[in-house]
């Protein structure tokens, strides 16, 4: 499947390997500018899996998977080559361009994140026109400041039937392509309707800058409070943060997680720059890996009302399993973040973020909460409710810390709360267990390392042959012209392939990154490639260095087809080195 190669390159330049990997791997480490994870393709209880945002590779140590961005979808969601790139252009919001007539038109996905470029101007600008009043007296009313509304890009969807629709109809977008973006619904007649009407707006503004949808308050009271487009071709409300865009670039070390779109305004709006709100549903897993991969702190600021408290505790759970900290802030005297800034602004704001309880105490004392402690048999049941809890933490000093405090809470002594978590604690291991050894007998996910170097490694050259890939792949201006070298002087056929492929898009003035060869490898030659570039490489005397390596291959060719006349195989290398220079 040949892909026009300014695409792929696009394609790539847009799926950054640390966004990518990072959607699926905590990479929760850091050692030089590698980040380190837990590896994905085999189990394991150290992290050894690795990713290098200069080199935009991955590789694990343990398994030896390697190689860029679409090897590695192709890897983990068991894609085909041309399905990965698929898969990605999706995600980077990138047209296939072979895909384009079967998908409806030229460029459907550039067409529609037009549009709604287009309507968020539109509705930006509808501010400062008498359309926009109610909005604008809204923002007034709500202490939202200029600079505020001009970072998120707010606006006002007038109160109307067909102010965008007319607006965009003129631009040249058709009813199908509205309707399509979900800013337009079709009546009983045929015709179109604003989706968004008398609201404020708030473009959904993804993390490479796309405006993907839209969220639309009501003026005031009434339902729903929120309206969110629906999930289209460039949506997804499951997968994307409102004020993620903005949040990413945070110095504070942590995420903010609120409830309401007003919440995140008003708390960057405080310099909480860090805040961010799921799109009107409740946190999922996708939206907790995209979290962290930007941060290992979050901190829960949901709404003081019970369905913020029950939404905080199912969002703890989510987090967690993605490796972050998780922290819940409680607002008191007020009903939202938004509020308490009001009444007390941001300097009591960050007392309360730095009082924010750590999950634990937080899931501790929401399960007393639902209990009468006086009660004997309700007693009895917050004991079984907390000690289930506590029998989650995979840290033995918490479980033991936290057992003494349910203990206290609950009047019994801390060893019989310990001797309870510690037996739930070890049924949970059994589970857990049995499920990993489910995972382990899967045959797509276990591997062979011994099978592959056995493949590559039984020729003495291949050391020399090796350092030639990997200076190239580190420099490729170091590339030796044909009468230096050539892919028939490598005893190893593999990599001689990747030498004449290097050499063959040089001349045809393109990159051989890593990342950029999916499809010209197998996946088990990217991972070889990926091992090879691995190793440590001192450009400082990189010439040299290529020189030496290029002597050390010529002398073992001449060994093997001349092995009578080293003399004249000397004498040939001698005059090969003058050639180069
Ligand atoms: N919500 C939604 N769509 C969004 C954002 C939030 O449907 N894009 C939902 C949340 O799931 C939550 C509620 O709206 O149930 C959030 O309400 P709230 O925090 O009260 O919103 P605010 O904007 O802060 O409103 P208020 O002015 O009442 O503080
Ligand atoms: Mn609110």
């Amino acid at each position: 499947m040949a892909f026009p190669e300014r695409f792929l390159d696009e394609l790539i330049a847009r799926s950054d390997i640390v966004d990518v990997v990072g959607g699926y791997v905590a990479l929760t480490k850091r050692s030089g500018s590698n980040l380190f994870g837990l590896c994905p393709f085999h189990s394991e209880k150290t992290p050894s899996f690795s990713v290098s945002p200069d080199k935009q590779i991955y590789h694990c140590f343990g398994c030896g998977k390697g190689g860029g961005v679409i090897n590695f979808i192709m890897e983990i969601e068991n894609l085909s080559y041309p399905d990965a790139v698929r898969f990605l252009a999706r995600r980077a919001n990138l047209d296939v361009p072979e895909d384009d007539d079967a998908s409806g038109g030229r460029g459907r996905r550039s067409r529609m994140l037009e549009l709604n470029r287009d309507a968020a101007r539109f509705f930006y600008e509808n501010l400062s026109k008498p359309e926009g009043r109610a909005a604008v007296e809204y923002i007034n009313r709500r202490g939202i400041t200029a600079a505020m509304v001009r970072r998120f890009g707010l606006g006002a969807a007038p109160d109307a039937w067909n102010s965008l629709t007319d607006a965009m109809t003129r631009k040249g977008y058709t009813a199908y392509e509205l309707v399509d973006a979900g800013l337009a619904k079709k009546n009983k007649t045929g015709g179109i309707y604003d989706t968004f009407r008398n609201r404020l707006m708030f473009p959904v503004i993804d993390i490479r800058g796309s405006v993907i949808g839209f969220s639309g308050r009501i003026l005031g009271d009434g339902e729903p409070k929120y309206l969110n487009s629906p999930d289209t071709l460039v949506f997804s409300k499951s997968r994307n943060l409102f004020a993620l865009n903005l949040a990413k670039r945070t110095k504070q070390g942590m995420l903010i997680l609120a409830e309401g779109n007003i919440d995140v305004v008003s708390l960057h709006q405080a310099g909480f720059d860090c805040a961010v709100a799921s799109l009107g549903t409740s946190l999922t897993p996708e939206q907790a890996r995209l979290m962290a991969r930007y941060t290992e702190n979050v901190v829960i600021s949901y709404d003081a009302d019970e369905a913020g408290v029950k939404a905080a505790k199912r969002a703890i759970g989510i987090l967690e399993s993605t490796g972050i900290n998780v922290k819940v802030l409680h607002v008191t005297g007020a009903k939202d973040p938004d509020e308490f800034l009001q009444k007390n602004g941001p300097d009591a704001f960050r007392v309360l973020l730095n009082q924010s309880e750590n999950s634990i105490d937080y899931q501790i004392l929401a399960i007393k909460s639902k209990y009468d402690l006086e009660n004997d048999e309700q007693r009895v049941q917050f004991l079984k409710e907390a000690t289930q809890m506590l029998s989650g933490l995979p840290n033995a000093v918490e479980r033991e810390v936290y057992g003494g405090r349910v203990a206290a809470m609950a009047g019994v002594t801390p060893e019989a709360v310990a001797s309870e978590v510690n037996r739930a604690f070890k049924r949970r291991l059994a589970e857990e267990k049995k499920k990993r050894e489910r995972y382990e007998i899967r045959p797509s996910v276990t591997v062979q390392p011994r099978e592959r170097s056995i493949r590559y490694e039984d020729v003495y050259s291949a050391a020399a042959e090796e350092g030639v890939i990997r200076l190239l792949l580190a420099d490729p201006a170091l590339l030796p012209d044909d009468a230096r070298l050539c892919a028939e002087d490598f005893s190893s056929p593999f990599l001689g392939k990747v030498f004449g492929l290097i050499k063959s898009r040089a001349s045809a003035g393109r990159q051989t990154a890593i990342p950029s060869l999916s499809g010209e490898l197998e996946p088990e030659e990217i991972s070889r490639l990926t091992e090879i570039s691995q190793k440590p490489v001192s450009m400082g005397n990189a010439e040299q260095a290529m020189s030496d390596y290029i002597e050390k291959i010529r002398m073992q060719r001449l060994k093997k087809t001349a092995p009578d006349d080293l003399a004249a195989a000397a004498e040939l290398i001698r005059r090969k080195k003058g050639y180069g220079g």
